[in-house]
């Protein structure tokens, strides 16, 4: 594993004095995928539920790849991994329901991530839309949507979504994920 040095980066000759100085960043060439995957995870996300009936079953997935991408049209986009068996029973739901999970709702989490954990929404509260999307109650915001496409990149698909309905409960602190741990926002 190399290193390097962040010269010429915070403290550098032209940075704004309010910068720390002292924290060059400590850069490795390593991108194995355990290595990368370490990396990812700091940067902190929200968690979301993806779920649809499916052949009038709820199938469901923990996702923390959501990202917001389009206010109009109004688009929404998740990763799916290629690996993924829910996702390929997902994507053929005419509606797919997006949660984003409060700060109460690991153990949901957990068990939507859960390989073998059937029936996978045992216990948990969960509402059908008129169209087929699933959403999860007690969840801090909820999108309606439908697959718009898919592009291949790597090891994941980028599923881009169209988002045809939405709800939120301002009052639930969200659910986050960090360094491989779920955590909750203080204050
Ligand atoms: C916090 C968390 C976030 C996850 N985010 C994603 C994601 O964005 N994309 C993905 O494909 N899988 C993600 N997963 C993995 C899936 O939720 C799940 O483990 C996997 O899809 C289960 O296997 P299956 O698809 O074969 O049922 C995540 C898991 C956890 C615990």
């Amino acid at each position: 594993m190399s290193a390097a040095t962040g010269a010429g980066l915070a403290g550098g000759p032209g940075a704004p004095a309010d910068l720390p100085t002292g924290h060059a960043p400590a850069l490795a060439r390593n991108l194995d995928p355990l290595a990368l995957r370490r990396v990812f995870g700091a940067f902190p996300t929200g968690v979301t539920a993806l779920a649809a009936l499916v052949d009038g079953e709820p199938v469901g997935m923990t996702a923390s790849s959501f990202v917001p991408v389009s206010l109009d049209p109004p688009l929404v986009s998740v990763c799916a991994a290629l690996t993924s068996t829910t996702w390929p029973r997902l994507r053929r739901a005419h509606r797919l329901g997006v949660s984003v999970l409060g700060g109460t709702q690991e153990g949901a989490s957990r068990q939507l991530a859960t390989r073998g954990a059937e029936p996978r929404f045992a216990g948990l509260e969960w509402h059908r839309t008129d169209e087929g999307a699933v959403l999860l109650g007690g969840a801090g915001a909820w999108f309606d949507c439908s697959v718009e496409q898919e592009i291949g990149a790597g090891d994941h698909r980028i599923v881009l979504l169209r988002v045809h309905v939405t709800g939120i409960d301002p009052h639930v602190p969200p659910l986050v994920f960090h360094a491989g741990r779920y955590r909750r926002l203080a204050g």
